[in-house]
């Protein structure tokens, strides 16, 4: 078998075009939306020291094994996998990986479109000063009246699509690789941008001591869960995507030091984030951190209404949550995309606007679930509540357990130990020794819990 075949689709023209597209996908609403009040729902402190020790021995395994798949066949994630049970003489069943990794990709990208959407809206209503001076009611009522509107959520949900459906069209290098390195520099800069004016005009002390006084009294098993399941979701691993785009990484490129340099960057944009809203949160009076998801579309804009500055603050905050979400959007359609075009033989173009018009009939589901069909509920769920429900906490807990278990037990020594050729023995090993034991357990855990909940709070 040969062990570094080519790609169809091309490959990163850099070390750095990969890291900046597996940050670009990490880097989302997963750090600027769901981190933050995450984390300030379950206090803070020690529930932020516990996501970054799960990236760091969950997170960081498992995206290697996933990169290395992907760069041993240097095919979509379906054809990765087959290759992977080909070569390693195993049993086919293992190639639902990559069929569950797609196809979970394809339904998280259709929920993610439509709140990126929201994002898209608030970011054209600062620019109109439509959030100038709000109070606490109406910010509630400028978000309930956008999830309340079908058709401008159809609307964003559309226009969001048809920003990833134009790069992933144009390719690996000319679409997804030069978006990347432009859009990666302007999200970088703006994080900055926002850092400085919320510790200027935020109270970044009480942020600072929120994020980092570690109460462990307050720490649940449950708050344990939560911090895995996001470290999984923030990091983009057990979708496929990471897969896809290890396919195009250059052969000569340590994987181990690649993904270790995206984990650090995805965590330090997740703390920046956090230290960001808080810093302003903190500053205004009335304002709780453990808001829950409205803490972005509801808090934040009343907190950026009423401070000095706040309007130029909230249009930059919305510009870079919709540039992050985008980064990370495309690398949800890329995998799907890249399989048409290897087994169906259908142009990348076609592929594209043909799976962002699954995604976008998906996506309708979830628009309809906030207005005309929120009172629809299948044992308690909403569409959007079920989608979520499943992509987090079944495929992919699911998909990153058996990656672990595949690269770790099943596919063949010397293969794992072609892509890994730059890591030290000992490095090899403590690897070896966190996706075959840590990741798998820890996994396992999130996935029983994950079920227990659901039957438990039904
Ligand atoms: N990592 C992204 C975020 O934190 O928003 C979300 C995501 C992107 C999850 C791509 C999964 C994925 F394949």
């Amino acid at each position: 078998m040969d062990v570094q075949p080519k790609s169809m689709h091309g490959i990163w023209s850099s070390r750095w075009t990969f890291i900046l597209a597996a940050t670009g996908s990490a880097v989302g609403l997963g750090n600027l939306w769901k981190f933050p009040y995450v984390a300030g729902s379950f206090g803070g402190g020690a529930f932020v020291l516990i996501y970054l020790v799960c990236i760091l021995l969950i997170g960081v395994p498992v995206m290697m094994a996933e990169v290395l798949l992907g760069r041993a066949a240097r095919k979509s994630p379906i054809n990765a996998m087959h290759h992977a049970v080909v070569a390693s003489g195993s049993r086919s069943g293992w190639r639902l990986i990559g069929w569950v990794g797609i196809f979970s990709a394809l339904l998280i990208l259709s929920f993610y479109a439509v709140i990126a959407g929201w994002a898209m809206d608030y970011f054209t209503l600062t620019a109109k000063g439509a959030l100038y001076k709000l109070s606490g009611d109406d910010a509630v009522l400028v978000f309930s009246n956008l999830v309340g509107d079908p058709l401008r959520l159809v609307l964003w949900q559309s226009a969001f699509l048809a920003l990833c459906l134009f790069v992933v069209a144009a390719g690996v290098q000319r679409g997804l690789g030069r978006a990347i390195t432009i859009l990666m520099p302007i999200l970088f800069l703006l994080l900055i941008v926002m850092m400085l004016l919320a510790v200027l005009k935020g109270d970044f002390y009480s942020a600072w001591m929120f994020l980092f006084a570690f109460d462990f009294e307050s720490i649940t098993w449950r708050a344990v869960l939560e911090a895995m399941g996001l470290a999984f979701f923030t990091l983009s691993i057990g979708m496929g995507a990471i897969m896809a785009y290890g396919a195009y990484m250059p052969a000569e490129d340590s994987i181990g030091r690649t993904v270790l340099t995206v984990a650090i960057l995805d965590s330090v944009v997740a703390v920046i984030a956090g230290l960001m809203i808080f810093s302003i949160v903190f500053a205004t009076p009335g304002i709780e951190p453990s808001a829950g998801p409205g803490l972005m579309f509801i808090s934040l804009p009343v907190a950026f209404g009423n401070m000095a500055g706040g309007q130029l603050l909230s249009f930059l905050f919305f510009f870079l949550v919709v540039i992050a979400a985008w980064s990370s959007a495309i690398s949800l359609l890329e995998p799907a995309v890249a399989w048409l075009i290897e087994d169906k033989k259908i142009s990348r173009p076609k592929a594209s606007i043909f799976l962002s018009f699954l995604v976008w009939i998906l996506g309708l589901g979830t628009v309809l679930s906030f207005n005309i069909a929120k009172d629809i509920k299948v044992v308690g769920f909403t569409f959007f509540d079920a989608l979520d429900f499943l992509t987090a906490n079944i495929m992919l807990p699911l998909s990153g357990f058996a990656i672990a278990v595949f690269a770790g037990f099943i596919m063949r020594r010397d293969l794992v130990r072609a892509q890994m050729i730059d890591l030290k023995t000992k490095y090899l090993w403590l690897w070896l020794w966190l996706l075959r034991y840590v990741a798998p357990v820890a996994v396992l855990i999130i996935f029983l819990m994950g079920i227990y909940d659901k039957f438990s709070s039904v």
